[in-house]
């Protein structure tokens, strides 16, 4: 049996604005999505998504459409590599769907490197990249291709279209990442063509709130790698404002960073998409009890994630 893990992802600063060609950063987090493939005499091609409660054979014409990515993914493979033999690949995730922490790329590579890897041909992680770009296209529409990076190549990813650095920094100890599932879904497409729709409306003033996105992150940037992370909960703030006025920010967002303002944090902010989704705060370890306790009183499950250096593994 074949397997693969591939990370979770926590955007950083510059959300939307990375869409259209802005900077944005973004890190892998300690939540995994996981395949494993094992080969099947039957010569068919099987998968199942634990976590979706949805199964399909890939030689199907349709398949239902949550697993669409993974069959555009077979079949890129398929043309690439040739005949695959038969297999059944199972995926199962600890990353909650459709809440900003780029479930669907991580299974996308996930499954992507297992699928190279039982067929024993040779492959970089690049290829792995640019196949799970493809199966975004299908879940986003037009995505920036920030997800499918950061899950293959792991780490503080600085990344623009096109171009990508990794920060090479460590992640202070004392500093805690904590993130807040709203609990509300969204489509991140649908969510971006709305953002894309509101610049064209109003160009002249939007095009300065993308420039001050830009020189945001590039100052983030210039902290990080001076391992001033302490000073980022400004700019998070700032940031969680310029998301609110293109409009993705909503009352129960909201709710869940002021929480976690008041509660000592650094800063917080939406993460992913919004409309929903989730609010990652920064905090110190003498406010993390506070603030986990307040967020839990709310009635919310806070979840403290790691950064991690490594993106999609062998397990
Ligand atoms: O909500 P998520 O995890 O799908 O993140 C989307 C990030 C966006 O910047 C809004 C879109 C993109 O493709 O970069």
């Amino acid at each position: 049996m074949i397997c693969s893990a591939a990370p979770a992802k926590v955007i950083l600063f510059g959300e939307h604005f990375v869409v259209k060609g802005k900077p944005a950063i973004v890190t892998a987090v300690n939540l995994y999505a996981k395949t494993c493939i094992m080969e099947l005499e039957s010569g068919k091609h099987l998968l199942i998504s634990k976590q979706l409660r949805q199964e399909t054979d890939l030689d199907k014409e349709h398949v239902p459409e949550q697993l669409a990515q993974f069959k555009r993914i077979y079949e890129i493979i398929y043309e690439k590599y040739g005949v695959i033999r038969g297999f059944k690949a199972i995926i199962d995730s600890d990353i909650p769907v459709s809440s900003g922490m780029g479930s669907s790329a991580a299974t996308a590579v996930s499954f992507t490197h297992s699928l190279l890897r039982f067929l024993g041909v040779e492959f970089k992680l690049e290829d792995v990249n640019n196949i799970a770009y493809e199966a975004e296209k299908l879940v986003h529409g037009k995505p920036s291709g920030i997800d499918n990076t950061v899950s293959t190549f792991g780490g503080i990813i600085y990344y623009k279209r096109g171009y990508m650095e990794k920060l090479n920094v460590k992640w202070p100890q004392n500093l805690s990442l904590v993130v807040v599932d709203s609990g509300i879904k969204r489509n991140t497409g649908k969510v971006v063509m709305d953002v894309l729709e509101r610049y064209e409306r109003h160009e002249e003033i939007m095009k300065h709130i993308y420039v001050a996105a830009e020189q945001l992150v590039n100052k983030a940037k210039n902290l990080i790698l001076s391992s001033r992370f302490y000073d980022l909960g400004e700019l998070i703030s700032i940031n969680q404002s310029l998301l609110e006025s293109i409009g993705v920010s909503i009352f129960e967002t909201d709710r869940i960073i002021y929480a976690m303002i008041e509660s000592g944090g650094l800063g917080a902010k939406i993460s992913g998409a919004g409309r929903g989704g989730i609010v990652y705060g920064l905090f110190m370890e003498n406010s993390l009890n506070n603030a986990i306790h307040r967020l839990k009183n709310i009635g919310y499950k806070p979840i403290i994630v790691k950064p991690v250096e490594k993106g999609v593994i062998e397990f």
